[in-house]
This record gives C-alpha cells, sequence and structure tokens, in this order.
C-alpha cells in the first residue's frame, strides 16, 4: 500500500541529527567506537532533590490522572519567582506563563498559532533549524536575515529595517546565541523592541542558554514595553540538566499566551503532575547549583579550546551557551569537510556549522555535553590521525 504522505512534509526534510544518530550508530555496529561531541543533552543528572520530588510524587496515587493545560499552579509561580530573582522581570504566574513539554513544542505552538500561506517570518542564519523547519509546515515564507562575525553575530536591524516587511510577522532571535555561542545585548534587545514596535512584528527570543557558562542572564522581557511585541521561551533543559524530562515555559502578555494556549491544548493534555512538581524543585535550585554546573563546563571547554588548536581552528574564548562555535581552517572548503574527514579518521564526530544556515559554512560546533576525559581522548585521536 502506497500512502502519500501530506504536501505540508513536502519541503520538510529528516532532522539532520537524526539523520546522522543513524550513521554514528551504522558504524558503531561496525566496530567502530565513535565519539559524538556534537548533540548538547547534558550528560549530568538533574540536582538530587529534584529526582526525589519525581520520586515522592510519582508515588502518591492522586498524581497520575490528566493535568489542567496550562500547568500547575505550583509551577507557574515557580517560573515567576525565577524570572523574578534571575531576570528581574515581574510576570503574572496565572496569566503570562504557560509551561511546555520543552521549548522545541513551543516553536511549533507559536508558529501554528500565527503563521499561514501568505505571511513572512524572519529566521536567523546561522540558527537552530526547527525555526525554519516549523515555519514551513505552516506554510509561511522564510526570510532569513544573516548573522556575521564582523556584525558581532547580532543582526543588522537598520539594514533589515529598510526592506519590505509588511508581511513579516514573526522575528525569531535567540540570544545567548546558539550556535555562535553570542551573549544577550540589553542596548541590542531595547533596539529590537523598538524595531518591533516600529514594523508590527512579533519577535520571539528563545532564551534555554542564559545560565550556561553566562555571567549575566538577561530577558528580552526586562526591556520597558517588550511585553507588547514580544514573547519568550525559556526551558530546564540546559539550565537544570533536564533535557529528557521535556520542561519549559513561554512568557509572554496574557492575550498571546490565550492565543498559543488554542492551538496548544489541541495538541496535549498537560505535563505529568510529578515531572511539574520536580521541575518547580528545579527552578528553585539556589545560586550554587548554577556555580557548579558552570564550573564543570569551564574545566571541559578548556580541553575542547585544546582540540580545536589542534585541528587548526579559530574561535572566541568569551563565548556563552553548551557549545564551542570555531572558524574551519583554510585549507578546509567548510565546516562539512572538516566534520567528515575527523569523523572518518579520528571516529569522533563534530557538528559542521552548515547545518545552522549557509552562513554557518565555513564553522563547526562543539558540544559541551562529554567529560573531559572524553574530550582527552578526542584531541589524543585526533593528534594520531592527522
Ligand atoms: C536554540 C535552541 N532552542 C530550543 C532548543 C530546544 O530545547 P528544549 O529541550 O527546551 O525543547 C534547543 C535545543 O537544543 C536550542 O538549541
Amino acid at each position: 500500500m502506497n500512502i502519500q504522505t501530506a504536501s505540508r512534509l513536502g519541503q520538510v526534510e529528516e532532522y539532520y541529527f537524526s539523520r546522522k544518530l543513524r550513521e554514528i550508530a551504522q558504524m558503531r555496529a561496525e566496530g567502530k567506537d565513535v565519539l559524538n561531541l556534537g548533540i548538547g543533552s547534558p550528560d549530568l543528572p538533574p540536582a538530587p532533590e529534584v529526582i526525589e520530588t519525581l520520586h515522592q510524587a510519582s508515588s502518591s496515587a492522586g498524581n497520575h490522572g490528566y493535568q489542567s493545560y496550562n500547568g500547575i499552579p505550583e509551577l507557574r509561580q515557580a517560573f515567576a519567582d525565577w524570572y523574578r530573582n534571575w531576570f528581574e522581570v515581574e510576570l503574572d504566574p496565572n496569566t503570562e506563563i504557560l509551561p511546555l513539554i520543552g521549548s522545541k513544542e513551543g516553536i511549533m505552538h507559536i508558529s501554528m498559532t500565527y503563521l499561514e500561506a501568505g505571511d513572512e517570518v524572519l529566521v536567523p542564519n546561522p540558527g537552530y533549524p526547527t525555526y525554519s523547519a516549523v515555519a514551513r509546515l505552516t506554510g509561511a515564507s522564510i526570510r532569513h536575515y544573516n548573522l556575521e562575525a564582523d556584525k558581532g553575530w547580532f543582526p543588522d536591524l537598520d539594514a533589515l529595517g529598510q526592506e519590505d516587511l509588511s508581511k513579516v510577522k514573526i522575528m525569531w532571535i535567540n540570544y545567548p546565541n546558539m550556535p555562535t555561542g553570542t551573549p544577550a545585548s540589553k542596548e541590542f534587545f531595547s533596539d529590537l523592541v523598538d524595531f518591533a514596535r516600529k514594523h508590527e512584528i512579533l519577535i520571539i527570543n528563545d532564551n534555554p542558554y542564559a545560565f550556561i557558562l553566562n555571567d549575566e542572564p538577561l530577558s528580552l522581557l526586562s526591556v520597558p514595553g517588550a511585553m507588547d511585541v514580544a514573547m519568550e521561551l525559556n526551558s530546564l533543559s540546559k539550565s537544570h540538566n533536564m533535557a529528557g524530562w521535556r520542561a519549559g515555559m513561554l512568557a509572554g502578555k496574557k492575550e498571546f499566551l490565550q492565543d498559543v494556549l488554542r492551538f496548544k491544548s489541541n495538541m496535549d493534555s498537560g505535563m505529568f503532575r510529578p515531572l511539574q512538581m520536580a521541575a518547580a524543585k528545579a527552578l528553585s535550585l539556589p545560586e550554587s547549583w548554577y556555580r557548579d554546573l558552570n564550573a564543570v563546563y569551564t574545566g571541559r571547554r578548556s580541553k575542547v579550546f585544546a582540540l580545536l588548536d589542534q585541528l587548526g581552528c579559530t574561535y572566541n574564548t568569551d563565548q556563552v551557551g553548551m557549545f564551542v562555535w570555531a572558524e574551519t581552517p583554510e585549507q578546509y572548503p567548510d565546516g562539512y569537510a572538516l566534520s567528515d574527514e575527523v569523523l572518518e579518521k579520528a571516529h569522533v564526530f563534530i557538528t559542521p556549522g552548515g547545518i545552522f544556515g549557509s552562513s554557518g559554512t565555513p564553522y563547526i560546533r562543539v558540544s559541551l555535553c562529554s567529560t573531559e576525559a572524553v574530550f582527552a581522548e578526542a584531541l589524543d585521536r585526533i593528534k594520531s590521525a592527522f
């Protein structure tokens, strides 16, 4: 039987990592021990009290039913406290916070809520591939805006403002930026809110890396007036080592969140209550949690710098987030060529920057989600293979 897929899937390809993981699995099945330095899935566990909360709560008979579509009040309150404590942003836990099953699904919900054929959406190049993949599913047209090293990896809002933006409904931004490791800037956020107001564009900041190797967590919503024109996604995946748990949130004004909930409430039926309780616990962790986490990432990052030096790559040492972004040396045509050669010769997988868009083609991205011992082993292999 040959069942045709819906035409909306026509342009959407299988996620790059999904394909690459299959290739790596195949190499491993052939007996090759591949070190995967590609994916940003934290290898460290959540805090013990978070796991204990999940454990306790899931032992209680009353905690296994369907949950409300907008999360338990304790979780919304915990997100509100987290935003007040770390970002100096006041959010009403009853109306301005929507818990999500990870921020990735939020990208889908927001896109399905607002975008359709005839609309345009501004997407960063390079950027997280989901913004474009989901936009394609909605039928909207993607307009890439370039992030370039010589502009500090920020969009040129003046140049963008000269273009006809009348069909643009949404602009995705992501600071701290993945993959370039650029921290957020108050000045840029403030310019962005002016830009959004002037051009009547809804801005969404995707903010999952605020706490990783970043001294100053910043929220777009801290800019006065931002709530009128912007929303923000956040996540416990990286900040609390809970990527597999699927816990995130969308913050924004009541009317926006009600729009999004109209779509989302037709897709899922809430999050497992014990998980929400454990997520609330995670959000209340003291500063030492983030300090300890970042001490580990700092040690790893110096190993990654050594590995990149060995490959002849160049990079900024003041990057933030869970990756190091580095420019490929001249003898390689692009990051794909370097990535392929390192995989083939040293059995080490490094992400080619081109998967994040054409502006990322000369780059590679190394994840910090492996132990120092793994990075040392990768360095040894690269030293002997090259
Ligand atoms: C920029 C960016 N946004 C969103 C996500 C998805 O995060 P979550 O686990 O909250 O869905 C990722 C994950 O890698 C990411 O890099």
